[in-house]
């Protein structure tokens, strides 16, 4: 794993601001990271962990609770779509599998228990996140950092089209 210089200076200005314990840096550590390399590998969980002087599993441990960490890396444009009750209840099951239909990801049919979905020639992924905080404009996705509200399945074709 290559950390550029300007990335590593700023990951150790950003140590400096938990002078009590440097434990409380794990989480901006790991998003610094993850926006990175898009993902969070192994290799960065012990990076994280020497450097904050934490034994890896410290590190693991939040990486598997947070759902926007990510251990698989995301296909060139990311899509996330909410499954918690107000948009499962609008259709966001539904919504990921048209997603996945038009973006051509395989899913396994009927699998809802999965969590992350990503095309074979790994220009999208899809992934299914807990509540994005706009439960009234239900079902809701974000697409990179773009984030889209009462999202019809007609529309998808549409939006993919501006991520190319
Ligand atoms: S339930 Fe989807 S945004 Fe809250």
């Amino acid at each position: 794993m290559e950390i550029p210089q300007e990335l590593a200076d700023h990951i150790d200005e950003v140590i400096t601001h938990y002078p009590v314990s440097k434990r409380s840096a794990t989480l901006p550590l790991l998003h610094l990271l993850q926006e990175h390399f898009g993902y969070i590998s192994e290799e960065a969980i012990t990076w994280v962990a020497a450097k904050l002087e934490l034994e890896p599993i410290n590190v693991l441990e939040l990486v598997t609770f947070y759902p926007m960490l990510r251990q698989n890396p995301v296909g060139k444009h990311h899509i996330r779509v909410c499954r918690t009750l107000s948009c499962a209840l609008a259709g966001g099951y539904s919504l990921l599998d048209t997603f996945c239909k038009h973006a051509n990801i395989e899913k396994q049919s009927g699998n809802h228990h999965a969590h992350f979905f990503k095309s074979a020639d790994g220009k999208y992924s899809v992934e299914f996140v807990e509540c994005l905080a706009s439960c009234g404009t239900a079902p809701v996705c974000m697409i990179n950092d773009d984030f889209y509200e009462a999202v019809s399945e007609e529309s998808v074709p549409e939006l993919l089209k501006k991520y190319q």
